[in-house]
């Protein structure tokens, strides 16, 4: 069966991941997608890294447009963060009837509503499983696992950096800037890290959660947020004294007059399952009134974890079109349903 070809936009951290983990694990994944995945172009403004990543038969292109308008290309999966160029190159790609696949959560928490109704208008998908909790299948499990469910709350580490940060603080008594420059140097951190210290990265994927679970429109602006930056080791050391561990959490829950929405350091008890949750992972308790409370738990940033949910996506999106009844899955609603009027 022909295979799908993949244009990839932005090789950094994720996008290498994304590059070696389809390639190292080629097989695997054409058998379970139902075809073979491959990517046929890279474009990065870094020619020279790009080339040096990419087999001889991948194109190379500094020029982005070339992947997101090409008639050969069936999806388009874009990594290069940021709300400007990344935004034209999405709409640009749906426009043009390719599926897309991002991790791109600020894009989506503020735009959110015009780029799924793009998506809609011309009936392709727009999926985004990497752009919640790193390595999670937290998308899936609240778009397919809880389907059953009424949703009453959620509740999570869902930022690897400022969890790494608390960490790393607490257990070697190490500095903020410290553990930053670190969190930095692993590629876990944001392009602009005060996205992460401040609160406003767990913001992005709370919003992205809680329309997904409680079909409200994605809407960030009304996210209450306050990071971890006023927080001293001080802090941290009389919270364990006290039997406690300070987590940066992000929490939406049904309440009388609609959908509550924050991101704030939380006192928990050491004695809880999450306040043990260390370095760069992320756990994320969700509340459903048939399932009770279920955990999820893994890397939440880093290369690999990241393009394991990347390329989740690519095999869900390539099974739509996969002729095997076995592997074909019926088609999936990938956007939050807007039909609820839950006021926010
Ligand atoms: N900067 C993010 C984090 C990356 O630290 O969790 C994954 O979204």
């Amino acid at each position: 069966m022909k295979p799908i070809h993949i244009g990839l936009l932005g090789i950094g951290t994720v996008g290498g991941g994304t590059y070696t983990v389809l390639k190292r694990n080629r097989e695997e994944i054409a058998r379970r997608a139902g075809r073979e995945i491959i990517v046929t172009m890279i474009a990065d403004k870094d020619l020279e890294k790009a080339r040096a990543l990419a087999d001889s038969n991948v194109i190379v292109t500094g020029n982005a447009h070339e992947i997101t308008t090409n008639p050969d290309i069936d999806i388009v999966v874009e990594l290069i963060g940021g709300q400007t160029i990344a935004k034209d190159l999405i709409l640009e790609a749906l426009a043009h009837g390719k599926h897309v696949v991002t991790a791109n959560k600020a894009l989506l928490a503020n735009h959110g509503t015009e780029i799924f109704a793009a998506a809609r208008a011309k009936g392709v998908i727009i999926a985004f499983e990497a752009a919640v909790a790193g390595g999670i299948p937290i998308i899936k499990a609240l778009r397919e696992g809880l389907t059953a469910n009424r949703i009453t709350w959620i509740a999570g580490i869902i930022n690897g950096t400022s969890n790494f940060i608390l960490s790393e603080m607490r257990e070697k008594g190490l500095s903020f800037e410290q553990v930053l420059a670190e969190a930095q140097k692993l590629g876990y951190a944001e392009a602009d890290p005060t996205y992460d210290i401040e609160g406003i990265d767990a913001a992005h994927k709370i919003t992205l959660m809680s329309a997904i679970a409680f079909g409200i429109p994605v809407q960030f602006s009304k996210v209450y947020t306050e990071g971890i930056t006023k927080l001293t080791g001080e802090d941290i050391r009389y919270a364990e004294q006290l039997g406690y561990r300070i987590k940066l959490l992000g929490i939406t829950k049904r309440v009388e007059k609609g959908i509550e929405l924050r991101v704030h350091p939380t006192l928990i008890p050491v004695r809880r399952l999450i306040a043990n949750v260390e370095g760069v992972m992320n756990a994320i308790v969700v509340k459903g009134d048939a399932v009770g409370a279920t955990l999820y738990y893994g890397a939440g940033a880093g290369a690999e974890p990241t393009a394991s949910s990347v390329i989740a996506d690519l095999v869900d999106v390539t099974r739509l079109h996969t002729a095997d009844p076995m592997y074909r899955v019926p088609p999936l609603s990938f956007q939050p349903d807007l039909l609820s009027d839950t006021p926010v």
